[in-house]
């Protein structure tokens, strides 16, 4: 250890390419832009209705027609693709309005369709919200019944593709329902649908806003033994190696920020697109404390969601999308 090693030090002036905001500007790795990003949408059944959310204020549950006024005010601001969640107007042991033909997400989908047939519609191909008792399968004995949920989610993605639905997004967390929902949406003619899967998604306390958004906690028990347990890394590989090979185009992570380092490794591993859902706890966390001036909202947002595609995301999934937008056009306009 010499002299020349300190004079290396010395001359390592890292500050240098921080030195205003051209140089930063020249040497940023990560760019957030506004084609990452997809904004998740609530839709209720009837008209005329805007529903607010209290656990996620600028949220709401639209019915079909306002749907598509959001949707159109989403696409002015720059947005280019939503993914849907459906509360329907009656649950029942079967799921039977996931499927439905005249469901409430094919009737949001055909409406959105009709009037923006180039925004991408995705859907969330679940039965949660659709089950009297809040699970994401079929229930026997207490138990979540693994085979006997796969054909229901399988006719759930054939009912949204036959609406029109760009792609499904299986978030049940069921073996196999990847390649049943392929298999049904190729003998059914949709070869050209594809498929976004919740590959890993953990069994995560930051979903609670989302649950009284949709309606849809379980009333018994946890969703621990299907969804992933949070301490897993190496499970979640496994889970995204498997949705690939039965078929999925693009595997998700979610929640985002806590699982970054799965976000990293599924990037670094796989060839296919990485999505990362950036889920309603996190946006309620930094709602609440920029309601209270505790941070700064664009600021935290902002560096929220380049940080997902720094870990490796090459889709976010976040309901701060649409104020992003105009954020991110903001940032970028700056000299
Ligand atoms: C349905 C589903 C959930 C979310 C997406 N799809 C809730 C859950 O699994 O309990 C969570 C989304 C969010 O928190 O924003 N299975
Ligand atoms: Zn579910």
């Amino acid at each position: 250890m010499g002299k020349a090693r300190m004079k290396d030090e010395r001359r390592n002036r890292y500050r240098r390419l921080r030195a205003s905001q051209t140089l930063r500007n020249l040497v940023r790795e990560t760019t957030l832009t506004p084609h990452d990003l997809i904004q998740p949408f609530f839709v209720v059944e009837g008209t005329d209705k805007k529903e607010t959310i209290a656990s996620m204020p600028g949220i709401y549950r639209y019915s079909p027609d306002l749907l598509v006024k959001a949707v159109e005010a989403y696409r002015k601001a720059g947005g280019q693709a939503c993914l849907l969640f459906g509360i329907p107007g009656k649950k029942d042991t079967t799921a039977s309005q996931a499927y439905a033909a005249a469901g409430v997400v094919p009737k949001a989908i055909r409406q959105i369709k009709k009037t923006f047939p180039d925004f991408l519609v995705a859907t969330d191909v679940c039965l949660c919200a659709y089950m009297t008792h809040g699970h994401c399968g079929v229930v026997h004995g207490g138990v979540i019944d693994n085979d006997k949920s796969l054909p229901l989610l399988a006719k759930m993605a054939v009912a949204h593709a036959g609406a029109g639905a760009d792609f499904v997004a299986p978030s049940d967390m069921m073996d196999g329902r990847v390649r049943t929902i392929r298999e049904s949406l190729d003998k059914n003619d949709f070869s050209n649908v594809g498929i976004l899967s919740y590959a890993a998604k953990y069994a995560s306390a930051y979903y609670g806003p989302f649950r009284e958004a949709a309606g849809s906690p379980p009333r018994f028990g946890d969703r621990a033994t299907y969804q992933m347990d949070p301490a897993n890394q190496r499970e979640a590989l496994k889970e995204a190696r498997q949705d690939v090979d039965e078929g999925a185009d693009i595997v998700m992570v979610k929640p985002a920020l806590a699982y970054l380092d799965v976000v990293a490794l599924l990037r670094r591993k796989l060839t296919v697109p990485v999505a990362a859902y950036n889920v309603s706890g996190e946006y309620s966390m930094v709602k609440a404390a920029a309601a209270k001036n505790w941070i700064d909202e664009k600021a935290v947002v902002l560096e929220t969601l380049t940080s997902i595609k720094r870990a490796g995301a090459d889709i976010i999934i976040s309901y701060h999308a649409q104020d992003a937008l105009g954020w991110i056009e903001e940032v970028r306009s700056k000299k």
